[in-house]
Formats: structure tokens, sequence, C-alpha cells
């Protein structure tokens, strides 16, 4: 085959069928669970004002290196940037209309970070996830974690670990700040020259390093959960007794911080063990009660999470689970008069609520009935000039063994839908 001219971008992909439908499939399954569960959906726009993402930390790479942002065509121009993410959108549209809290919303879509793809990394990918804002009622984090657990087990996968922790709240974070930026700076010349970088703008983004230089002095730093007061320290307490009551099992995380800085209190992320490490992360999310606030809104606490739409359906690969769905066509329409009797077959069959196609050009039968056999559909409605003559169509059934027979064009949509049933 020639070189193409042009490709998709770097670290995009085009969807194909059938893969499309699987993946149309698992955004069902999940909007459906959400709404079960009091969410309604929010679609926001897939770019904002630069300003809603730089909410997101000041120190977090997704901020600093990997934001797709560009000025619009106004005067004076707008700084805009497509949403790495929805937390923040989802906030922003709530500092905007003010709707009664708790406000449940759940989302899908396409986010846009500037990242070096591989395997299970890639610059535009898709995510679902849930935002409840306006409580900070425990139980709420409960709620979303178990949304997320109860998830990944109706797509049939087995090897997902939680892990929890907590990261406090402003009045516990700043000492346990201090107590981190005075161990960091007392170890700084042990850490990679990123990490030291880092550890000036943010300490706590430094314990997200995944270098191997920067392990050991990580796993001797303070830790968040030693410095939580009484309040948070009980928050933290509800939540995992309600993942008890549950039966949801986790693991606790005390160096989880996540890579956002929005987080406060609970924090999680669902790694799935049948992934390689460094993509293992099929989610994550926590609780943010100061980001509202901080777009222009009333204070009002939030807790949520995204899952990684790309990297569950890998781990589903891995697992053997949620195979692609069936095709939606039962019937593939075989006309062998020319193809203008298969226009009214296939719309019977369709108004009927049954999946019909068919090929077009006029083609043999023997050329056509290979069409029918890789379209997947069950069976396969031939139509020639004796059936045409008699009103009826020969019902071929492609995959069991009840051979075919000559059915009345007026009984077809009914026949079908008993076969299939
Ligand atoms: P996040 O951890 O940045 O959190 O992303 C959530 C999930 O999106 C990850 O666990 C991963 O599965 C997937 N993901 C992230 N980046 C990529 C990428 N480059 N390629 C493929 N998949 C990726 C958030 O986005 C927060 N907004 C979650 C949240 C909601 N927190 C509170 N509410």
């Amino acid at each position: 085959m020639a070189e193409p001219t042009f490709r998709a971008p770097k670290g995009t992909r085009d969807i194909l069928p059938p893969e499309s439908g699987r993946r149309r499939a698992l955004i069902d399954a999940f909007a459906q669970q959400a709404e079960l569960a009091g969410f309604g959906e929010i679609m926001s726009p897939i770019f904002e004002d630069l300003g809603v993402f730089k909410r997101l930390g000041e120190s977090t790479d997704v901020v600093t290196k990997e934001m797709f942002d560009f000025f619009d065509k106004g005067d004076p121009p707008q700084h805009l940037a497509l949403r790495p993410e929805l937390t923040a959108s989802v906030c922003r549209a709530f500092a905007e209309h003010r709707p009664t809290p708790p406000w449940k919303v759940w989302y899908e879509g396409p986010q846009f970070r500037y990242e070096q793809p591989q395997a299970g990394r890639y610059r535009q990918f898709a995510q679902v996830g849930i935002e409840t804002l306006g409580t900070d009622d425990p139980q709420a984090d409960v709620d979303a974690i178990a949304l997320g657990w109860h998830f990944y087990e109706s797509l049939g996968l087995r090897e997902i670990t939680l892990l929890l922790n907590s990261l406090g709240d402003p009045t516990c974070r700043p000492a346990y700040m201090d107590a981190l930026r005075t161990y960091l700076s007392d170890n700084a010349a042990s850490l990679s020259p990123q990490s030291q970088v880092t550890l000036e703008r943010n300490p706590l983004r430094v314990l997200d390093s995944k270098r191997d230089e920067d392990a050991a002095i990580i796993s001797a730093a303070p830790l968040m959960v030693d410095f939580l007061t009484d309040e948070t320290r009980e928050h933290f307490e509800t939540v995992r007794a309600g993942l008890d009551q549950l039966g949801i099992p986790y693991e606790l995380s005390p160096r989880l911080v996540r890579g956002l800085d929005y987080y406060t209190r609970t924090t999680f992320e669902f790694a799935a063990d049948a992934l390689a490490t460094a993509q293992n992360a099929v989610g994550g999310g926590g609780r943010y009660d100061g980001l509202v606030e901080d777009l222009g809104g009333p204070a009002t606490p939030g807790i949520g999470f995204a899952l990684g739409v790309d990297r569950i359906l890998l781990a589903c690969d891995a697992e053997g689970v949620f195979a692609t769905p069936e095709p939606a066509v039962k019937v593939f329409v075989v006309d062998v008069t020319g193809g203008s009797h298969a226009l009214g077959v296939c719309t019977t069959l369709r108004n009927a609520g049954i999946g019909a196609d068919r090929s077009y050009g006029g083609r043999s039968m023997k050329a056509q009935m290979k069409v029918a056999d890789r379209s997947g559909a069950p069976f396969a409605a031939i139509i020639g000039e004796d059936e045409v003559a008699n009103g009826e169509v020969t019902l071929r059934d492609l995959r069991g063994d009840t051979g075919q027979q000559r059915i009345a064009l007026v009984d077809l949509a009914e026949h079908v839908t008993r076969l299939l049933s």
C-alpha cells in the first residue's frame, strides 16, 4: 500500500468499527450506571479559557508542559486551551450556573494532553467520570468510589486494585508541607535534577516522581496521614468504614498524591494489575474542596473521579473480558435482480427494529454472499426473480444449521424477530 499523504497526528488514533462499537458500549454502560445513581450528564465545551485549567496547579506537568493552548481570532484574542480533564470545567460550570447543591453530574469525552505517546498514553484520550458538588459528607466519597469499583466489575475486570489516601485539608496541610519541604531540602542532593526543580515549586509533586533515583528518598519521606487533624482523620475513617461496609477492598497508599494540585482529603486511584505499571492507572479521583471557590464560585466542596476509557479497554483485552458487541446487522439482503428490491426489504426490516444491510453495484450472488458472511449478520435474505414473482424472500441461516426457507415478504420481520429471540 502507498504511504498515505496524511496520518492522524502523533498521539491520536482513529477508532474504527468494530472497536468503536465496543467503546460506545462501555460509555453506554457507564452512563446507565451513573444515571441509576442519580447523576445527570453534563456536556461542556471541549475548550475553555486557559485560566480555568491553570487552577489544576501551576506546578503540574498537565499545566506547565502538556497544555494544547492557542489564541482565538478575537480582538483582543482570548487565550484558550483544549481541556486536559473535566473537573475544572465542571467547577467552572457550577460557578457560572449556580445549580442547587448537591449537584451530581457525569460526563464522557475526549481530553487532550501533550504527553510523550506510548502504549496506553495518548495526546487525545477519552474519559468517563462523575462529580458531586456541594457536600463534604464522606458518604459521598464512598458512593463515588463504589460507583467506579462496580463499573470495572460490571465489565468483567477482576484484577483492579483500589489505592486510597487522604491528602489532608488546608488546616493540616501547611505543617505537613513544612515537614516535607525540610526533609526533601535536606536530601536534595540525592534527588534527580528534575525533582530538585519540582521541589522549589511544590514538594508534594516530588512524591509523584516515578524516577528510580528518587525512589529511596521518597520512600522515607514524611507522610500526610501522620499530620491529619482529628476532623480530617475522622472523615477518612468514615470513608474507610463505608468501603468496608460495602465489601470493597482497598490498599492504603500513603504516598499517593495524584498528578493534579486541587486534591484535598480523600484521594484514590484504580490500578489495573494486568497492565504494565507505567500505564496501569485506569482511573482516579478524590476531593477538591477548594476548586469551585478558586474559579470564582462560592465555597463548595466536591468529590469525583475520571476513568480512562482507552486504558480500561486495554485492561479488558489483557483480562480477556468485555468483548466487542455483536454486529447490529441481523439480516444481509442479497438482491440478484438488480438491487431495487433490496431497498424495500431493508427499509421494512429497519422500521421493525431489525438491523439490515445490503450490497451495491448489482454484483453476483457469490460476491454478495461473501459480503453477507463478512458482515457477521446471522441471516441472509435472498431475492431472486422467482422470489419477487411470489412476494417472498429466501431466508438463509448463515451461522446455524437450520438451512434456508422461503418466507412471505409480509411475514419477514415477524419471522426474523422470532428467530432472533
Ligand atoms: P487523572 O488521573 O489525570 O485524573 O486522569 C484520570 C484517568 O485518565 C487516568 O487514570 C488514566 O486512566 C486516564 N488518562 C490520563 N492521561 C491519559 C493519557 N495521556 N492517555 C490515556 N489515558 C489517560 C483526572 O483527570 C481528574 N479530573 C479525575 C478527577 C475527577 N478527580 C476528581 N474528579
